[in-house]
C-alpha cells in the first residue's frame, strides 16, 4: 500500500489534516487503532475558536456545525459570591467562540471523508513507525490478522497522548515538560436545559465548578474533585448538590437538575513535547502536548497544529518547498506556550489547591484584579478566543 501521507489516528486532528489535504489534491490513508463507534463514544470539550470553525468549513465539514452550533460571545466567572461576564467580542474586534461538541465535529469530519471517498482503516493492530530519519519511511500494521505495510513520503502522527507515534522517536532527540495537578474533574452530562446561557467557571472554597452545556437541552456540568475519587461514590443527587453549593444562590436556585447520561472523572495535566518534527514524522496535537480542560484549549490547540502542517505540506507539494518542513515545530510550538501558560493559568486561579488561606486570597485579588481591569479583561478575551495562528510564508 501507498500514499503520500500517512495518518496515524482518527480522532479530530488526523481527520481534520486528511480532509484539507485532499482538498489539495494530497493522498492521505489514516489507521485507527479502534473502531468507529469506539471513536465517537469519547465525550470531550465543546468550546470551538473561529480559526477552529473556520477550518472546519475550509475542510468541507461546517455545515451541521453552522446550524446546530451556538456563537458565544461571553462566559462568566463567580468567585466569593460575585458573578463577573466576561465580553469575549468587543475586546477582540468582534470574535466568538462556537459551543459544538467534539464528538459532533469527530462524526462531521468522519462524514465528510467517507463521502469523499477517504480512506481510513479502522480496528488497524501493532501500528509501527518505521525508517523515520531516511525518505522513504513506512508504517506497518495488522489488520484482520494480515500484516499490511504503508508506505509514504510523510507520517503526521495525530494519535494522542497515549498513542505509539510519539514513543517512535529516540529517546536523545525528545524533550518533554510537564505538570500532574493534584485534582481531577468530575463531569456528567445531562438532558437538562443549562442553567444558564453563557459558560460558567467558578472559583468556590469548596472547590472549582464549570457549567457548560452541548445545547438548548442538553448540560455539561464538572465538579472538581481528587484524582483518586471513586465513580462509584457519585450519585446523581451527590453530584447535584456539590455543584449547587459551588456556584452563587440565584443560579444554584434555577439549575434544572435529572439522570446523567454519562458520568466521568478526567485527570488534569500539561505537558509538552519538544520538538514536533522527527525526520518524516510530524506530531499533531494530543500526541505532542496536553493542557488542562480549564479554558477549552484541548481541541482547538489540535486545530491549530492541523493548520500549520496543512499548509507546510501543501507547500511542499505544490510549490516544492521543502525548507518549510523544518519550521512546523517552531511556528506550531510558539502558540502551543502561550495556550498552555492560560490554560495553566486558567486552573491556577479557579482550582482549590490546599487549604492555604494566603493562596486562596492571591486567587480572589487575581480574579478581582482581572475582572476590574479593561487590560486584565483584554488579556483574557483574546486567549479565550484563541491567539492568531501564525502564517506560514
Ligand atoms: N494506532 C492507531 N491509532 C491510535 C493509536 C495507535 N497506536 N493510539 C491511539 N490511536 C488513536 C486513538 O484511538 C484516537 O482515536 O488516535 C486517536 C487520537 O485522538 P485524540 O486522542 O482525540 O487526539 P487528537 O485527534 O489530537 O484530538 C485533539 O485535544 O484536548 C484534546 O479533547 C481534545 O481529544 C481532543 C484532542
Ligand atoms: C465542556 O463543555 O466540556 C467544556 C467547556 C469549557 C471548558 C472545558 C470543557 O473549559
Amino acid at each position: 500500500m501507498k500514499t503520500q501521507v500517512a495518518i496515524i489516528g482518527a480522532g479530530p486532528s488526523g481527520l481534520l489534516l486528511g480532509q484539507l489535504l485532499a482538498h489539495k489534491g494530497i493522498a492521505t490513508v489514516i489507521l485507527e487503532a479502534k473502531s468507529p463507534d469506539y471513536v465517537l463514544s469519547r465525550i470531550r470539550a465543546g468550546v470551538l475558536e473561529q480559526g477552529m470553525t473556520d477550518l472546519l468549513r475550509e475542510a468541507g465539514a461546517g455545515a451541521r456545525m453552522e446550524r446546530e452550533g451556538h456563537v458565544h460571545h461571553g462566559f462568566a466567572l463567580t468567585f466569593a459570591g460575585r458573578q463577573e461576564r466576561i465580553d469575549i467580542s468587543g475586546p477582540t474586534g468582534g470574535r466568538s467562540v462556537t459551543v459544538y461538541g467534539q464528538t459532533e465535529v469527530t462524526r462531521d469530519l468522519m462524514d465528510a471523508r467517507t463521502a469523499e471517498g477517504g480512506i481510513t482503516i479502522y480496528d488497524a493492530q501493532d501500528v509501527e513507525l518505521h525508517d523515520l530519519y531516511t525518505d522513504k519511511p513506512s508504517v506497518t500494521f495488522v489488520k484482520d490478522g494480515e500484516k499490511i505495510t504503508l508506505e509514504c513520503d510523510y507520517i503526521a502522527g495525530c494519535d494522542g497522548f497515549h498513542g505509539v507515534s510519539r514513543k517512535s522517536v529516540p529517546k536523545e532527540a525528545i524533550k518533554t515538560f510537564e505538570r500532574v495537578y493534584p485534582f481531577g474533574w468530575l463531569g456528567i452530562l445531562s438532558h437538562v436545559p443549562p442553567v444558564s446561557e453563557e459558560l460558567i467557571y467558578a472559583n468556590h472554597e469548596r472547590g472549582f465548578a464549570l457549567c457548560s452545556m452541548r445545547s438548548a437541552t442538553l448540560s455539561r456540568y464538572y465538579v472538581q474533585c481528587a484524582v483518586d475519587e471513586k465513580i462509584e461514590d457519585w450519585s446523581d443527587e451527590r453530584f447535584w448538590t456539590e455543584l449547587k453549593s459551588r456556584l452563587p444562590e440565584e443560579t444554584a436556585a434555577k439549575m434544572v437538575t435529572g439522570p446523567s447520561i454519562e458520568k466521568s472523572i478526567a485527570p488534569l495535566r500539561s505537558f509538552v513535547a519538544e520538538p514536533m518534527k522527527f525526520g518524516q514524522l510530524f506530531l499533531v496535537g494530543d500526541a505532542a502536548h496536553i493542557v488542562p480542560p480549564t479554558g477549552a484549549k484541548g481541541l482547538n490547540l489540535a486545530a491549530s497544529d492541523v493548520s500549520t502542517l496543512y499548509h507546510v505540506l501543501t507547500k511542499r507539494y505544490h510549490d516544492g518547498r521543502i525548507d518549510l518542513l523544518d519550521q512546523y515545530s517552531d511556528i506550531a510550538l510558539r502558540r502551543i506556550w502561550k495556550a498552555e501558560r492560560f490554560s495553566w493559568w486558567m486552573t491556577s486561579i479557579l482550582h482549590k489547591f490546599s487549604d492555604d488561606p494566603f493562596a486562596q486570597r492571591m486567587q480572589l485579588a487575581e480574579l478581582d484584579y482581572y475582572t476590574s481591569s479593561a487590560a486584565g479583561r483584554m488579556t483574557i478575551a483574546e486567549n479565550y478566543v484563541g491567539l492568531p495562528y501564525e502564517a506560514v510564508i
